[in-house]
């Protein structure tokens, strides 16, 4: 049984929505109770849900008994801090998984290439039920920040670069992508990412959205794309190395939650 997919995702593997009116909400990410929690760069995670309602950032599959990234429990003291945020969780009626707020420390292009990741959303999801996709939605002005996107992780022709205005809303099959962000900036970024599952109620949030699959992707200069890759290579043999004098042998790099 194949999973329940969403067709507007099929082509590329993500679609822009309609930028939602951020200004006009009050900076409730601020209120909220944040965690260490390393993903991709500097950061700390502030959960809206998790698996048992506590303030945990773990992924569900990591409890017992385990689970998929479906069903998120309301974190309460979180949810009385940020309603809205809450409420634009659950605006498509889709099931809701992960839901937290990402605080992301300023980092170079060249760190985000080495952050490139793939999620694991769809860890014991079961076949013949909706795929775990992820919802971006930029809270703070990162206008100069990029979500990259790479079809391989290796290859910057399959990259894609989309803007993170405030209220910019990006729906990503983020298991289908190796994707970081690059944000320049001078403050931390903060952004709600939630796991939905694929279904009608999703695809009608998308529709409603006008979700485009081919959002125009920024252009970089070459040489800053070519330093880059240098970088990236450099950092990945010096791991290596760092591992091997310990008698490790390196293992490909596991997906981040
Ligand atoms: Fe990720």
């Amino acid at each position: 049984m194949p999973f329940i997919r969403s067709h507007a995702l099929d082509e590329t593997g993500y679609v822009v929505l309609d930028r939602y009116d951020q200004h006009a909400d009050p900076a409730e990410w601020l209120d909220l109770d944040y965690v260490p929690w390393r993903s991709s760069g500097i950061t700390r995670f502030a959960p809206l849900t998790s698996y048992a309602g506590d303030l945990d950032c773990n992924g569900f599959w990591n409890h017992t008994p385990p689970r998929t990234d479906k069903d998120g429990v309301w974190i309460e003291e979180q949810v009385r801090k940020a309603p809205v945020l809450a409420r634009r969780a659950s605006e498509p009626g889709a099931n809701i998984g992960r839901c937290r707020v990402i605080e992301l420390q300023p980092n170079t292009y060249a760190d985000a290439i080495y952050n490139l990741h793939q999620d694991d959303n769809n860890r014991l999801n079961a076949e013949g039920t909706g795929w775990v996709v992820r919802a971006f939605f930029n809270l703070t002005d990162d206008s100069d920040s990029l979500l990259i996107l790479r079809q391989d992780r290796f290859d910057p022709a399959s990259e894609v670069r989309l803007p993170l205005e405030p209220g910019s809303r990006i729906i990503v099959d983020t298991q289908r992508f190796w994707h970081a962000v690059w944000h320049p900036g001078d403050a931390p970024r903060y952004a709600l990412i939630t796991s939905w599952t694929s279904g009608p109620e999703l695809d009608a949030y998308i529709a409603a959205g006008h979700g485009d699959p081919h959002a125009a992707t920024v252009e970089l200069d070459q040489q800053t794309v070519d330093d880059a890759q240098l970088e990236l290579h450099r950092r990945i043999e010096e791991r290596r190395r760092a591992f091997e004098a310990q008698g490790i042998v390196m293992e490909p790099p596991a997906p981040l939650g």
